[in-house]
């Protein structure tokens, strides 16, 4: 193969920002600019924290500033690096590995500039980012090895290598290579390279990617990808493996539905079987959760289970926190990442630590998990995205296999969850002879749930109101903060879930005649303390929609209106009970005619703090 092949290249850059820092308008939109003349341009996922003293500096140096953005300073502070430069042949990478020493916060970023034609860097720390690599040559390399600048190489000679060149690369680490060892794919657009945040945004083009970790520097050049970390320590891993997405487009496609949400609540009957499948044996009764077999006695010889989410996880977390305390006999805790940090909760090294994410991104949710592994606690990730931060830098995990979720608004990630951390407990239980019985009533209860999601996919109600109450205690708790959650999120209508236990201490002034309250009422042992709150809430002149059991003929007395859900062992029901309430939302959204997938002022992986 013709080694002296000449590329064109070409690169553009574009992000969608999510507003941190100023309002969303033109001139605070992405790329921000070094200058009038667009020396150097960056895009920027992540905070900055200590933007105010860079901005500072910079203007103290005679730099105007634009935008009301943290990224600006971003950008102007390479142009500031580039001016300073003491040698003229300076590389794109060096400059920006200059400007990352100087920042603070999280970032992904991807610079461009007219002094350096047809070549791109990109580097993160904090916030995702990984490369999809799509060439019309089989890629025989599984391997990216990393190049260490200090002491080691000096220049970034190579990327994509033959098979043997990158084993041999592998084998001998660090060696200075002879780029003449290096093949290069070749022809026109032999190798494109797509940087981005999450998978979905490239999975139509390529499935075939590389994560970045912290401090990578990764550069497109002359059509040749290399990435190199500045200085080596000892846990670093010298490669990155090119991995293959089992991800497919039609997964994120809408099909037939008018919105990703409404496919991704139809599609749960699916998910939650994928989320079993291979795991839960419904002839032996028995789970097997392969990523968390091996920790199991370090799991149960520990002090205490912590499951640590946000939004909609941490609702699964606090769902299944009573099952799990009944399985695993062990205290749990359920927190919210972010008050978790900002108590610096105790943590010790005879923890068990769940981090509960979808996105596995989640920049609260990772922080804490950091925070938890510095105290030496074992940590365990519950994600939907393999090759998530969060997954990587947990000792060991569960992949939920929900499948792509793409509406911002979380539905079959909230149910898979659930069941993921049932199996968990079901797991752990199963040599208590004590447990027997209600395992097998549990896992009886998961055989049918896929059956059971069919029941109610036809649910629409009209509500008009500007402030909607759901209440529930026990199992169904987290059913009412999750449907709440939903309601906000995507109808920009008040909602609050209610404790049923609470009413009467204070949320009863709120009951009238107007006031729409849902009302989630099992056959569980709450069912009797519900019954008062129903009495409380009718004698008030409360009209509730009651979810209830089929055939509860004590609560149909008294509903308004009832939505009858089929009845499965008490500590599943919450993945039933959700599912109304998340229709509720989405045809209350399409009703006001807002857009479900992309609610105002949302995104869907929060990617900072
Ligand atoms: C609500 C929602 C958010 C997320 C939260 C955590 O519908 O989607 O509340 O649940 O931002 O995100 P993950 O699960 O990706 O960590």
């Amino acid at each position: 193969m013709d080694l002296k092949v000449e590329f064109e290249t070409h690169f553009g850059i574009a992000h969608t920002r999510w507003a941190t820092h100023g309002v969303p308008s033109a001139v605070n939109s992405h790329p921000q600019r070094s200058d009038k003349g667009n020396e150097f341009v960056v895009i920027h996922n992540g905070i900055i924290t200590n933007y105010k003293d860079l901005r500072k500096f910079l203007e103290s140096k005679g730099y105007e500033f634009e935008s009301e953005t943290d990224t600006e300073t971003i950008a102007k502070l390479i142009k500031y690096v580039f001016d300073n430069r003491e040698t003229e042949d300076i590389t794109f990478s060096t400059l920006v590995e200059r400007v990352i020493q100087q920042l603070e916060g999280a970032f992904a970023l991807v610079f461009k500039s007219i002094h350096y034609p047809g070549e791109a860097v990109a580097t993160r720390r904090g916030s995702p980012l990984l490369i999809g690599v799509r060439s019309k040559y089989k890629l025989s390399t599984e391997q990216i090895p990393i190049l260490y600048r200090t002491g080691i190489c000096n220049s970034f000679l190579h990327l994509l290598g033959t098979l043997e060149n990158v084993k041999n690369i592998c084998k001998t680490r660090m060696k200075r290579l002879d780029s003449s060892a290096c093949l290069h794919a070749v022809g026109d657009k032999a190798v494109e390279f797509f940087f981005a945040s999450d998978a979905s945004a490239i999975i139509e083009h390529t499935n075939r990617v590389i994560f970045l970790e912290d401090d990578d520097i990764a550069a497109v050049a002359d059509g040749k990808l290399s990435i190199h970390r500045v200085k080596r320590s000892a846990s670093d891993d010298p490669s990155r493996a090119i991995q293959t997405l089992q991800m497919e487009l039609q997964q994120i496609m809408k099909g037939n539905f008018s919105a990703f949400m409404q496919k991704e609540i139809f599609e749960q009957p699916e998910s939650v079987f994928n989320t079993m499948r291979g795991r839960v044996n419904f002839e032996t009764n028995t789970v097997l959760l392969g990523g968390l077999k091996d920790h199991l006695k370090e799991i149960r010889r520990c002090r205490r289970l912590i499951v640590i989410g946000c939004g909609t996880s941490y609702h699964a977390a606090v769902a299944t926190r009573q099952v799990l305390e009944e399985l695993t006999e062990l205290p749990v805790m359920v927190e919210l990442a972010s008050d978790f940090l900002d108590r610096n909760t105790p943590v010790f090294r005879d923890d068990v630590c769940f981090f509960i994410s979808q996105s596995g991104e989640t920049a609260d949710t990772l922080l804490a998990l950091r925070y938890c592994k510095d105290r030496r606690a074992l940590t365990v990730g519950v994600t939907n995205t393999v090759g998530s931060s969060i997954s990587r830098e947990t000792d060991c995990g569960v992949h939920i296999n929900a499948g792509p979720e793409i509406g911002v608004a979380s539905t079959k990630a909230y149910t898979s969850q659930f069941i993921s951390l049932v199996m968990f407990g079901l797991m752990m239980s199963e040599d208590r002879i004590s447990l027997q019985n209600r395992r097998q009533e549990i896992i009886r209860g998961l055989r049918s749930l896929p059956v059971f999601f069919f029941f109610f996919f036809c649910l629409c109600l009209h509500l008009q109101r500007q402030s909607l109450l759901v209440m529930g205690r026990g199992y169904n708790y987290a059913t009412c903060l999750e449907g709440a959650l939903k309601i906000k999120e995507i109808t920009y209508m008040h909602s609050e879930g209610i404790l049923a236990g609470e009413l009467k201490h204070g949320p009863l002034a709120l009951i009238d005649k107007q006031m729409p309250v849902i009302m989630v009422i099992m056959k569980d042992p709450c069912f009797a303390k519900c019954q008062n709150a129903l009495q409380q809430v009718t004698a008030r002149q409360g009209r509730p929609i009651i979810l209830c059991s089929k055939d509860d003929t004590e609560s149909s007395k008294f509903a308004y209106k009832m939505i009858e859900l089929p009845h499965t062992v008490d500590c599943l029901q919450g993945i039933l009970s959700v599912i109304p309430l998340q229709l509720l939302s989405f045809h209350l959204a399409v009703l006001r005619g807002y857009d479900v997938d992309f609610p105002r002022n949302l995104a869907k992986s929060v990617t900072v703090e």
